[in-house]
């Protein structure tokens, strides 16, 4: 398996593949690789004649400094992971942080048309500039045809269709379903510093959200939103930050439902110091 840590390794890798006229699926990470990163890189395997997976813990998303300290970083441990996908199939681009933005380690800003004031843009200050920049970056380097991203970040994979589009990014994207631990608990890099008691705790928030989904069918919004912060309210280990409503396309908070719309719930819950999110279709 070839590993580059510089974008040139990668152009030249690039370059040699677009010879044969391979076509290059693309799966971004931040790496601590798990089961819902090799269902994309697997998705991307059946769908192109190689995959890259990039592995950067990318500092310009993050607005905690102590969480961009703590995230789980594992190399070794990913590329052995990714081997037992495929050997030959799969590139690696794991960058460092010069390699990246030079010296200067700065977001640029963007406008995704409001979507990224919704949701984790309100909770997270300058999380989407971030990621805006650090995917397009990504994008220019290794020039997938497809890029796949897990829909447990809806809002980041909608807000990522939208870069591409007002940029003109020649580049497919696909979204892939929730991969979820056998208790309903979304995967993420982040439950593996779950203490054991959070990690017994956690599969409630999936729990609700299908509740949840279950009374949006003939109660109001607002309604649900309620029993939702009565549930946690009961529950001593898991604080929830929001629970919201809204629509599919514009990520806005339902103010009444129409039948012609796609709604999904979203929510963000502390399980101790750990930030996890989740969303479930409501209709
Ligand atoms: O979803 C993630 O892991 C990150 O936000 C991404 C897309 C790799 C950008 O750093």
């Amino acid at each position: 398996m070839q590993v580059a840590s510089s974008k040139e390794h990668i152009a030249n890798i690039v370059l040699d593949l677009r010879k044969n006229h391979d076509s290059i699926g693309f799966v971004p990470t931040m790496g601590a690789l798990h089961e819902g990163h090799l269902s994309l890189i697997r998705k991307a395997l059946q769908e192109n004649e190689v995959v890259f997976v990039s592995i950067f813990v990318n500092p310009t998303q993050f607005d905690n400094k102590k969480d961009l300290k703590n995230y789980p970083r594992t190399l070794d441990r990913d590329i052995k992971l990714l081997k037992t996908v495929s050997d030959s199939k799969i590139f690696v681009y794991a960058p460092t942080v010069e390699d990246i933005y030079g010296n200067h380690t700065k977001a640029a800003r963007f406008d995704f048309d409001g979507l990224e004031h919704e949701m984790e843009g309100e909770f997270r200050d300058g999380h989407f500039d971030g990621v805006g920049t650090i995917v397009k970056r990504l994008f220019e380097i290794v020039t997938p045809d497809a890029a796949y991203f897990g829909e447990k970040d809806f809002q980041q994979l909608q807000i990522i269709r939208k870069l591409v589009e007002k940029h003109k990014l020649p580049v497919t994207i696909v979204g892939c379903k929730i991969h979820r631990e056998t208790t309903g608990l979304a995967m993420s890099s982040r439950n593996e510093r779950l203490l054991p008691e959070y990690k017994k705790a956690a599969p409630f928030i999936f729990k609700i959200l299908k509740d949840a989904k279950k009374k949006f069918g003939t109660k109001s919004a607002t309604k649900v939103t309620e029993w939702v912060t009565k549930q946690f309210e009961k529950n001593q280990l898991l604080e929830l930050e929001y629970f919201i409503i809204a629509d599919i396309d514009t990520l806005k908070p339902v103010k009444r439902k129409s039948q012609s719309k796609k709604y999904l719930a979203f929510i963000a819950v502390y399980a101790g110091e750990i930030r996890l999110i989740d969303n479930i279709a409501l209709n």
